[in-house]
């Protein structure tokens, strides 16, 4: 007899509030402190412990001696184990925060739970005083340091890959609950997100991904409407069905609606790439780094999450994703370099390389997404490889209109993914010309690939609406080591960044 399992591998931790150091019960807790690396113009400095409410005195001596006694010195994301008796805990993690400041940075702080938590990933049970200085931060680094992904591992989970079962965060704040369970929601939200990157692309196609996405929807209770080939061909959806027509798993379009209820909302449409697998289709990628591309629905993915967060914290704004799905292979069904086909709303495009095949999925669903009237336009995709020419592998770039451009790459910088503008200028148009048809898909020249591919969906959106791309190719998956909080693989950007312009539309228009 096979027996499955029906405990899920990996469990979010839980999140409990603690007003005051527990005074018993801690034995086999360990205690998270951040540590300050003294005054930076002194040789002799020596790492501080974060002015701390919660602990004695003699304890933060303690630590700080130790400390000292380890040869510590504080510096960022620098862990140090060791043991304060005098605390009742079992044992103290302390992670470095760097040079003193008097405001700190909400990613410094994230950042240094993230380091934590990845350093005591199989723990049961953590305390932390860093959620003195930044509630949300704090949780927020502790839960998405604790990701793994463990889903298709058939041994036995290790310990470490059951990350932290419960964290307990001290702080005094009367809104604390409200904080840290928000905090919570968002980290879960990019956990979402993560785990749709994650799961591998035998596994997530466009048929599974719509399902899987329904459910989700579902449960929060969005409105959900999915199209199939069917229906896609129907409509015109010639971007969308003509990137799924080479493969045997036929595309979808899927769309999640949170409605605020409020008469005068602002509505927002969120668009993410779905691209389940690109392999470049007839104009195949080199097999060296083609594995990767199970990241190519890492837009969809953080939309998806974003839009659930966003019914799940009852934002007072409305909010349509329109997120199209669509596998990219090669095989005798497939589009030809030198095809046209006809984008939703009738534009037609020579597609001139089958690998730029996101704009035009993009395409279909920027025009479908514009039929909502929205005031407000997010598309997020992994777009193009000159994104990470321009910018690396962890700085999105933010395209769009200006004042909406920079709004974003702020807000996108607040929470740590550090969205960077860049511009759309008007003369790259011209390199999309096409001799047989009113738009080519690439350009004929190598130069500037990222604001090529954001001119050709600009082409898309509605007059009148406020819209950014956000091109995150290299910042939604994590192909080197685990830094900070951001694991290897899926990342989840831009989740946080598109829940932020949410809530700062839902705050100020
Ligand atoms: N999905 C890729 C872009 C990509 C590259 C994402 C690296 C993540 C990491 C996209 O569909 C693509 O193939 N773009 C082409 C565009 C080119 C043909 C104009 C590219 O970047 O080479
Ligand atoms: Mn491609
Ligand atoms: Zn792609």
């Amino acid at each position: 007899m096979i027996t499955v399992s029906t405990e899920p591998a990996y469990q979010s931790p839980a999140v409990t509030i603690a007003t005051t150091l527990p005074q018993s019960g801690l034995d086999s807790t360990v205690l998270i402190v951040g540590v300050v690396s003294g005054d930076p113009d002194s040789p002799e400095a020596t790492p501080t412990v974060l002015g701390s409410e919660f602990l004695s005195a003699e304890a933060v001596a303690e630590i700080e001696k130790a400390l000292v006694a380890l040869g510590a010195k504080g510096g960022a994301e620098q862990v140090t184990r060791l043991v304060a008796p005098s605390l009742g805990v079992g044992s103290v993690l302390a992670v470095g925060l760097g040079k003193p400041r008097d405001e700190w940075p909400a990613d410094v702080i994230r950042k240094a739970a993230g380091v934590a938590a990845r350093s005591l990933n199989g723990t049961e049970a953590v305390l932390t005083t860093l959620s003195e200085v930044d509630l949300e931060a704090t949780v927020e680094g502790l839960i998405l340091g604790s990701y793994r992904f463990v889903d298709y591992r058939s041994a036995k989970t290790a310990p470490k890959d059951k990350g932290l079962s419960s964290i307990t965060v001290l702080a005094s704040g009367k809104d604390a609950k409200k904080r840290a369970q928000r905090a919570t929601a968002v980290a879960t939200a990019v956990a979402t997100a993560r785990d749709f990157v994650n799961t591998p692309p035998s596994h997530l196609y466009p048929a599974e991904f719509a399902k899987r996405a329904k459910a989700l929807g579902s449960s929060v209770g969005l409105e959900v409407e999915v199209l199939n080939r069917k229906a896609l061909e129907e409509a015109g959806y010639g971007g969308i069905v003509g990137v799924g027509k080479g493969s045997s798993r036929p595309p979808r379009l899927v769309r999640l609606v949170h409605r605020s209820g409020r008469k005068d909302a602002k509505t927002v449409a969120l668009v993410g790439k779905g691209i389940t697998f690109d392999t470049g289709g007839i104009s195949i990628k080199p097999a060296a780094s083609m594995h990767h591309m199970t990241s190519d629905m890492g837009g969809a993915a953080a939309v998806i999450a974003t839009v659930v967060l966003a019914a799940q914290l009852e934002l007072p704004i409305n909010v349509i994703a329109t997120v199209p799905m669509a596998e990219n292979m090669p095989s005798a069904t497939a589009q030809r370099p030198g095809d046209v086909l006809t984008q939703y709303g009738g534009t037609t495009v020579e597609v001139l390389n089958t690998d730029a095949e996101g704009r035009l999925v993009l395409a279909d669903a920027i025009v479908r997404a514009c039929e909502d009237n929205p005031d407000y336009l997010i598309e997020t995709s992994t777009l193009t490889g000159a994104q990470t020419v321009a910018l690396g592998a962890r700085i999105p770039g933010v395209m769009g209109s200006d004042e909406f451009r920079d709004r974003v790459a702020a807000l996108s910088q607040s929470v740590g993914e550090n969205g960077w503008p860049m511009p759309l200028p008007d003369e790259l148009k011209d390199d999309l010309k096409s001799s047989v048809a009113d738009l080519a898909n690439v350009s004929a020249q190598r130069f500037a690939g990222m604001l090529v591919a954001g001119v050709y969906l600009r082409e898309f959106v509605a007059d009148g609406v406020q819209w950014v791309h956000l091109d995150v190719a290299g910042p939604a998956y994590n192909t080197g080591g685990p830094w900070g909080y951001t694991p290897k693989g899926g990342t989840g950007v831009p989740t946080r960044t598109m829940f932020a312009v949410l809530e700062d539309i839902a705050d100020k228009g």
